[in-house]
């Protein structure tokens, strides 16, 4: 017997969508569930204090909060010293690009995807300013479905290349692109590392980390 689906049921999880106008071009990719509504705000108002220290509250807090990258950790298949919950992938990237900027050297080559969302296009075009290296663009020929494609970014790879930055899913176009098959071929030069922006991509389907060989991710809201 084919299993049933409450759609009904599913729904009053979703506040949102009991609006009389629902608008679906949010940031971040999806309208948020109530648990998570109420979670976060039980948080703000009841344990909004600093994290790592002695007293009680604190404590409680800490754990909290780690029991969050935990269950983001589970969640795509990372261990949870590989989590960061952060207030954008805008800034989460910035500060990525900073933690970077030791690893990237004026000898370095960072290639970027063209159709990228600007969260993952500002911060390395700045980064490669600031190390003086060498930063190149990642596009498609193909003016009715771009896609980024494994030769392509084949040819903009040296012994140099260090960083190589891409969307998941297009916020403007839905393409999906093949992360798997982006990231052997950004991994056949030792040392080059993938970033990989999922924000469009995570709350749709299943995201396992390990399986798609991804360096560093963002998962917008999920
Ligand atoms: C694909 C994609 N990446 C990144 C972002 C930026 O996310 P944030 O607003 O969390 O910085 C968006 C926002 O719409 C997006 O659609």
């Amino acid at each position: 017997m084919a299993a049933t689906f409450d759609v009904n049921a599913v729904r009053q999880h979703f506040p949102a969508l009991s609006q009389k106008t629902v608008y679906f071009e949010n940031a971040g990719g999806s309208q948020i569930l109530k648990e998570v509504v109420d979670t976060i705000s039980d948080y703000l108002l009841g344990n909004n204090v600093q994290l790592g220290a002695s007293y009680a509250k604190s404590k409680e807090s800490t754990k909290l909060f780690d029991d969050g990258c935990k269950a983001v950790a589970k969640y795509v298949n990372a261990s949870q010293d590989e989590v960061v919950i952060g207030p954008s992938t805008t800034q989460l990237f910035r500060n990525l690009s900073l933690a970077l900027y030791d690893y990237i050297t004026p000898d370095s080559e960072i290639i970027v995807s063209k159709l990228d969302h600007e969260a993952n296009i500002a911060c390395w075009v700045q980064l490669a300013k600031y190390r003086g290296c060498t930063l190149k663009w990642w596009s498609s020929d193909n003016k009715t479905n771009p896609q980024l494609d494994c030769n392509d970014l084949r040819s903009l790879m040296t012994e140099k290349t260090r960083l190589v930055t891409c969307t998941h899913v297009s916020n403007v176009l839905g393409t999906i692109n093949d992360i798997k098959a982006i990231a052997k071929t950004v991994h056949e030069v030792p040392g080059a590392l993938l970033c990989v922006d999922a924000v469009a991509f995570a709350p749709h389907r299943a995201v396992d980390v390990k399986d798609l060989e991804v360096d560093l991710a963002s998962l917008g809201r999920t």
